[in-house]
């Protein structure tokens, strides 16, 4: 999969989708609201928000929710051009460490953005995770 370049419009639109959903999240324990959005190669939207439990253990995260709504939608074949995260603090958390290594499954070449109050940082995934664990 050839890197993607994120246009402006696209990084905004994947932000805003982020923003949306981040109301929808599940956090009574942590209080720490978080919204994802990711980007297909073909161009799609997916969404997600983190959903946490009494069992802590048991919380997904944001971006993994939205990764696990795309392929049960479109099916395994899902190639990540980009994610963004985003969170009611407003500080640019980028993906813990299990979001990268799921992220890199399906998007090893995937931009990544997240915002804080001074906007977007942008990284690769594999700046975020060097050598990532593959089977294949
Ligand atoms: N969280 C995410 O949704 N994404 C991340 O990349 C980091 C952490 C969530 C998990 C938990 O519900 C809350 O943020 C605090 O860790």
């Amino acid at each position: 999969m050839p890197t993607t370049k994120v246009s402006a419009t696209t990084r905004e639109r994947l932000l805003r989708s982020a923003r949306k959903v981040m109301k929808n999240a599940y956090a009574p324990f942590s209080n720490f609201r978080v919204g994802a959005a990711i980007l297909t190669s073909k161009g799609k939207v997916f969404v997600g928000c983190n959903v946490e439990n009494s069992s802590y253990g048991m919380t997904n995260c944001a971006e993994r929710t939205a990764i696990f709504s795309a392929i049960a939608s479109l099916g395994p074949e899902l190639e990540i051009a980009a994610v963004a995260v985003t969170n009611a603090q407003g500080v640019p958390c980028s993906p813990c460490g299990a979001c990268r290594q799921v992220i890199y499954e399906f998007g090893p070449q995937a931009v990544v953005l997240y915002e804080g109050k001074n906007g977007p940082k942008q990284s690769l995934i594999t700046e975020l995770l060097p050598e990532g664990f593959r089977l294949k």
